[in-house]
């Protein structure tokens, strides 16, 4: 039994198509379960600028530090791509929840579904029939929130970006990575460009450090370059990756693509202790919104991480995934997942069928 307040960001384009399946599949679960949920619906992103002209008003950072936990749709679109960056749903309120709410561990599984293995481009004989992969970005430092700016160069006008990072910073998240390994199949793999960059080189060595105190966990280091390589030549080859802000960005879309199905693929965001924010990894779509088209799987299993890693709720999370991969088996399909010979449904019918399941 609990009661959860949890702060609704349903956003832009197809966010508010997918949230509102994800809300019904809560309260569905708090029903057989006995939980309570309160929602509590704020504006963030393009909408939040159109109404208040800025991305992410007072109200709505208050709301997400007032709750349990926050459920995010997806923000952004064409119609505010012209404004400048700290007003553009991105930066304005993505990045300023990250950092204002200190959601520093981002994690991103790229999973494939049996159901759906045929999706995934990499040739079978690579992938196999599944693939379960834990990418942990460092989501509050490095280059994205380095000191920035333009300057006189010896060519006239340059602009310079700093990738910086605290032996802090990399050792709690490289602690996140360890210990998601030690659920799972004890394997570490740290991505960096240490051969070239001295934030790397402290980054190499933090989680060399940090290893000695998970001796059952093997670590191995890659470059990145080399890493976006292997995702492709041998995925099977990884359990859990632990990188920076900017190469866990560019990883994480590559390690999404290999399962074939981004519209499937879910992320928590976290802080110390148990706050996160919880948002499938696709974005706003905006060219289906409000049509009945998209998939709201990533949604719902994002909802399951939240069970899992904000509420403690394991078999919660579990019947959640559960009802997923029955509804997926029983060969129902959103446009984005659909083959030659499917019928597709629209995005309530798979919330409901999902809902049905659990
Ligand atoms: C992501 C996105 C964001 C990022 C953008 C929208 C700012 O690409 O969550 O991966 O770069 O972190
Ligand atoms: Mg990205």
């Amino acid at each position: 039994m609990g009661s959860y307040h949890i702060t609704v960001l349903k956003g832009d384009g197809i966010g508010p198509d997918v949230v509102t399946e994800a809300m019904g599949v809560l309260e569905c679960v708090g029903k057989k379960y006995g939980h309570d949920f309160v929602f509590n619906e704020k504006l963030a992103g393009g909408c939040a600028y159109d109404a208040y002209g800025e991305p992410l008003p007072e109200e709505t950072l208050e709301a997400c530090k007032n709750g349990d936990a926050i459920l995010l749709g997806a923000v952004g679109g064409p119609k505010w791509d012209h404004l400048p960056a700290n007003l553009r749903p991105e930066a304005g309120a993505l990045l300023k929840l990250r950092s204002s709410l200190g959601l520093y561990a981002n994690l991103r599984p790229a999973i494939i579904h049996k159901a759906l293995s045929d999706a995934s481009p990499i040739k079978p004989e690579i992938i196999g029939d599944s693939l379960d992969i834990l990418v942990v970005r460092e989501l509050t430092g490095g280059i994205y929130f380095g000191e920035r700016g333009y300057r006189e160069g010896k060519h006239g006008e340059e602009a310079y970006d700093v990738e910086a990072y605290s032996e802090f910073e990399i050792k709690r998240i490289a602690v996140q990575a360890f210990e998601a390994a030690m659920k799972r199949n004890k394997h570490v793999t740290s991505i960096d460009k240490a051969n070239v960059l001295e934030s790397s080189k402290l980054w190499r060595r933090t989680v060399t450090e940090v290893a000695k105190d998970y001796p059952e966990v093997e670590l191995d280091h890659m470059y990145v370059d080399n890493a976006a390589m292997q995702l492709v030549r041998n995925p099977k080859h990884f359990d859990v990756i632990v990188t920076s802000n900017i190469f866990g960005d560019i990883i994480s879309d590559e390690a999404s693509q290999i399962t074939g199905s981004i519209g499937m693929l879910p992320s928590a965001s976290l802080a110390d202790g148990a706050f996160g924010m919880y948002e499938p990894i696709h974005g706003s779509a905006p060219d289906i919104a409000g049509q009945d088209k998209a998939n709201p799987i990533a949604t719902i299993l994002s909802v399951a991480m939240m069970f899992r890693y904000s509420f403690q709720k394991p078999d919660e999370a579990a019947a959640i995934e559960r009802a997923v991969d029955a509804v997926l088996a029983e060969g129902w399909r959103t446009p984005d997942i659909a083959g030659p010979g499917d019928v597709p449904i629209g995005t309530k019918k798979m919330g409901q069928l999902i809902r049905e399941h659990i």
